[in-house]
């Protein structure tokens, strides 16, 4: 499936033939959002996704209900968001533009995603449940390729997810995503394993000044107050984006996810890059950190471990 189709004119993918390959992807065979999985399946999957694996599914559907094919089109996108949203608490998306009753039918497809994919990942991780909080869900309806974006929002960049605004406070940052073109595959990159870039870019990082989290929560800068953890995983990702040497070399694979495929990624942990794609749904969850099993590989753990402290603390 995958293959070493590039783009020519991206800088990433320039002297992708020097970057060493690697295989994060997982296959499997489901059908159903509501899959049939044995005790043992399910432990072995939950164990690839701590790991940072792409959990696949090629046969994944999700259905349109008669006339919602209409939305994988820009012209609904409010040309001020990237992409239409529906917030876990709300009933009515953002970002978007149309009639009431075109904005109430979207909103109905993107609920009905969330509730498929907040299905499939409550059958195959049960024991995420109690720790598990459903946030927000996103149709996205236009092509990602060739978008003006400043290098730091442009995601054709190798980077792991950190939101300047919304520290997590260590929550995870779960995701599935479901290609919806019909026609065109979601083309992405992934990258080396966490704690091979945690060990390169980690000593480039630095620490908050005293009252730094506290000042950027009173100027509204962030929503609440800023963790360490989230201030080193916003400059982890700063970082791996400027740096087009590092894009180009580090190990990395290119995969084409086919229309009416889907994937679960911890997006905070697996360095991922999308190149090129028309349509796509996306649903995140967070998951508080005491939820993972295996902490050998979470940031959390990681930057710990590298730091010599928790990173929770503050
Ligand atoms: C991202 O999370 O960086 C973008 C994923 C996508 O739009 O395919
Ligand atoms: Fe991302």
């Amino acid at each position: 499936m995958a293959t070493a189709q590039t783009r020519a004119s991206s800088p990433a993918d320039r002297s992708q033939a020097a970057a060493p390959a690697l295989d994060l992807i997982r296959p499997q065979p489901y059908t159903d959002w509501q899959p049939q999985v044995s005790p043992a399946t399910a432990a072995a999957l939950r164990r690839e996704l701590e790991q940072g694996c792409v959990l696949y599914f090629p046969e994944l559907k999700f259905h349109f209900e008669p006339g919602e094919e209409r939305f994988l089109d820009s012209r609904w996108s409010d040309g001020k968001s990237k992409n239409i949203n529906l917030r876990a608490d709300s009933s009515a998306v953002r970002g978007a533009v149309g009639s009431a009753a075109d904005l109430a039918a979207m909103s109905a497809l993107v609920r009905r995603y969330a509730e498929y994919s907040e299905k499939l990942v409550l059958t195959l991780f049960p024991e995420y449940g109690p720790h598990m909080k459903r946030a927000g869900t996103s149709l996205r309806p236009s092509e990602i390729a060739g978008r003006p974006v400043s290098w730091r929002k442009d995601d054709t960049r190798l980077h792991v997810d950190s939101f300047p605004s919304n520290p997590l406070l260590g929550q995870r940052l779960l995701r599935v995503f479901h290609n919806i073109d019909p026609d065109a595959p979601r083309v992405w990159r992934v990258g080396e394993p966490f704690g091979d870039f945690a060990r390169r870019f980690v000593p480039q990082t630095r620490g908050m000044w005293p009252g730094q989290a506290w000042l950027m929560k009173q100027l509204h800068i962030t929503k609440r107050r800023r963790s360490e953890y989230d201030h080193r995983m916003l400059q982890l990702h700063d970082l791996a984006k400027a740096d087009l040497d590092y894009q180009a070399q580090v190990p990395q694979q290119e995969f084409h996810f086919p229309p009416g495929s889907t994937w679960i990624v911890f997006s905070d942990q697996v360095l991922h890059a999308a190149m090129r794609g028309r349509a796509m749904m996306e649903q995140t969850f967070y998951l508080a950190p005491k939820a993972i099993s295996d902490h050998t590989h979470s940031p959390e753990a990681v930057l710990s471990r590298m730091l010599g402290r928790p990173m929770l603390a503050g």
